[in-house]
């Protein structure tokens, strides 16, 4: 089969498209025909070994997987042994965060893991975009137990993970104040905003509002710069590591003082997030935002396109036009 292969650590070109072994489905496991996939900043970072904390996991001096892409739409082809949840022919969806795979015609993953049938309606390259920047937003939402009523702030409502955050949470009933660009401030109200900032009008962390939350899905700010956005006891989110790697400490220390503190969430695979994120995007209350599309072949320009930093959401790969 035709698969997006890396045999090394590096820039967008150490990928090329190669002829691989079409992997088989064992015990447990379902075999999909890939219609859609994505790149996003997570094949970007594994992609890159970067943050260089990755390489214990990924292989020290070479990649032990040699094939990317953590969401996948598709149809089930092959069933392994014990498998009960799913049929040849279904067309499912999901998101394989620790064994990747999906930038190629076929992919094995787990009956139970985050995979589900795609809801009626949906296209492949809706349902390959709907999993891996959700369920981050999910996490980090469900992380801060967020709950309607709320006034939350989404710094960076553009990207995948933003722009899933802000439709999450107006299906949970919270009060959101997004901040993008000029250029798509209609875009992120039609996504349910109730306000929205341009950042390059305004510096977002001067706003007179004060937040419950404020959940950095761009991973551009900090705790430091946001913490006069926060009410005594509100919640700061991001969705990276901060720009001293800060976080995860401080994770650890705010927590201690009793007042504003930050939560930063470490995304696990989940069944029941899966049906969730399926619910969300079943009725409509969630639409992945799709960017531009670009055939397999052309992965390597996809992956330089994802990491100027400025996508509109996500960014699909067409494996069958
Ligand atoms: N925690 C995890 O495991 C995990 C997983 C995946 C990704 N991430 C991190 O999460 C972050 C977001 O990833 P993503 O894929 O959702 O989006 P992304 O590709 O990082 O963000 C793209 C969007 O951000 C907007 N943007 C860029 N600079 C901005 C700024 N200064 N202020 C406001 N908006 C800005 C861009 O719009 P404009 O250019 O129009 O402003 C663009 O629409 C990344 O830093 C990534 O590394 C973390």
């Amino acid at each position: 089969m035709k698969a997006a292969v890396r045999t090394r650590y590096g820039p967008p070109d150490v990928v090329r498209i190669a002829q691989v072994d079409r992997p088989a489905a064992r015990d447990g496991e379902v075999l999909v025909k890939v219609h859609a996939t994505t790149v996003n900043r997570t094949d970007c970072g594994l992609r890159a070994a970067r943050p260089f904390i990755y390489r214990p996991i990924l292989g020290l001096t070479r990649p032990r997987r040699t094939v990317l892409g953590t969401e996948v739409a598709g149809e089930v082809e092959a069933v392994g042994p014990g498998v009960t949840s799913f049929r040849v022919g279904d067309r499912v969806f999901g998101f394989n965060g620790t064994s990747f795979g999906a930038h190629a015609e076929y992919l094995v993953t787990r009956e139970h893991g985050m995979v589900a049938t795609m809801p009626a309606g949906l296209t492949w390259e809706e349902a390959a975009a709907g999993t891996e920047g959700s369920h981050y937003a999910l996490s980090s939402v469900r992380a801060a137990k967020v709950r309607g009523g709320q006034d939350v702030l989404v710094y960076g409502a553009t990207g995948a993970i933003g722009s899933a955050a802000v439709q999450l949470l107006k299906g949970l009933g919270a009060q959101v104040t997004a901040v993008c660009d000029t250029a798509n401030l209609e875009l992120v109200k039609g996504l349910g905003a109730d306000r929205v900032v341009d950042y390059t009008a305004e510096d977002f962390t001067r706003d007179t509002q004060r937040f419950d939350v404020v959940f950095d899905a761009v991973g551009k700010s900090s705790f430091g710069h946001c913490r006069r956005l926060l009410r005594p006891r509100g919640t700061y989110l991001s969705s990276d590591l901060g720009p001293l790697s800060q976080n995860p400490l401080l994770v650890l220390v705010t927590p201690l003082f009793r007042g504003r503190k930050v939560v930063f969430p470490f995304p696990r695979e989940n069944q029941e997030m899966m049906s969730y994120l399926r619910r969300q995007l079943e009725s409509g209350a969630f639409r992945p935002v799709i960017d531009r599309r670009y055939p397999l072949d052309e992965i390597v320009e996809a992956y330089r396109y994802v990491e100027t930093g400025r996508k509109l959401g996500n960014v699909v790969v067409v494996v069958r036009p």
